[in-house]
């Protein structure tokens, strides 16, 4: 029996507005989007012959239907027409969980294209980001990856010019958000500041990492750091050791910082790992 393994790799948000809520509870957002190299690893095994199963290395991780992997490759086969006669899906995680860097949307997405690759391309790209819409607002942008901005709930994607290539640190603090919890609050918040769009679009058409960072914006952002001061105090260390940018990532907790130097990159990584235990250096893919 053959074991197909996917990479699935984390996103980041470089922007992240919220707008109107629709009637469907979700928000119409607009959000520039960027995949990195940090990423969780699936194995999977197709016609085990025996009921479905999926393990990860992390113990929080859920291993039943509910989880997004799972969830994926039942939306596959049902839009195939076919039975796997048993399957198991493995996860080497190293995404961090409730950080807002997409992880259980990556695995989602890694069962995606690997199913579509091991049967032979079925569903064209835009088809297999059309069927992810059923797992989550994010699973789309994770099937296809790369710099995109995200509209509508987040399913609606247009290709940006890449983001040049840079160092970027992510720190994910202790404390989580709820991510319903986040968007049910900024209903009821007036947002002073919104992430300016063409601003950043110009910046990555001109391949202008200064710009990219002095662009990043996250409407959650604020209304996270009210509650949590470490957010403003990670930005603050980022930018006086040579950060272009730091912000939080989607509904958090992930906080990343962008440096157009390794040195200044791997210098800040080695000061957090004395308070933080879950630090990553990454570079867009
Ligand atoms: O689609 P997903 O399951 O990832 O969304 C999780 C929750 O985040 C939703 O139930 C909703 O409360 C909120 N959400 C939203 N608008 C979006 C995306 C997510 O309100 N565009």
């Amino acid at each position: 029996m053959i074991t197909i393994i996917e990479r699935a790799y984390a996103k980041i948000n470089l922007t992240l507005d919220v707008r109107n809520k629709r009637a469907d509870g979700y928000h119409e957002i607009e959000s520039v989007m960027q995949t990195v190299s940090l990423h969780d690893d699936i194995y999977i095994r197709i016609g085990t012959g025996n009921p479905w199963e999926l393990t990860c290395t992390d113990e929080q991780i859920p291993t039943d239907c509910s989880n997004h992997a799972w969830k994926a490759a039942e939306v596959f086969f049902r839009a195939m027409e076919s039975d796997p006669d048993g399957l198991d899906i493995s996860i080497t995680k190293r995404i961090p969980s409730q950080a807002g860097m997409g992880g259980g949307s990556a695995d989602a997405a890694a069962v995606l294209r690997a199913l579509n690759g091991h049967y032979g391309k079925p569903f064209s790209d835009s088809e297999l980001a059309k069927l992810a819409e059923q797992v989550g607002s994010d699973v789309p942008f994770c099937v296809l990856g790369g710099t995109k901005v995200a509209r509508g709930r987040g399913e609606i994607l247009e290709c940006l010019p890449p983001m040049p290539p840079c160092w970027i640190v992510i720190c994910k603090p202790d404390f989580s958000c709820s991510t319903p919890a986040l968007y049910r609050q900024i209903d009821e918040t007036v947002i002073a500041h919104r992430p300016n769009f063409s601003a950043m679009y110009a910046a990555m058409e001109i391949q202008d990492l200064r710009k990219i960072g002095e662009n990043l914006c996250n409407v959650f952002d604020a209304l996270a750091e009210t509650k949590h001061p470490e957010i403003e105090q990670f930005k603050e260390t980022a930018i006086s050791n040579g950060a272009l940018g730091a912000q939080m990532t989607g509904s958090g907790s992930a906080l990343f910082a962008i440096f157009d130097s390794q040195e200044k990159a791997q210098r800040i990584l080695q000061e957090l790992q004395k308070d933080y235990e879950a630090v990553f250096i990454c570079n867009p893919v």
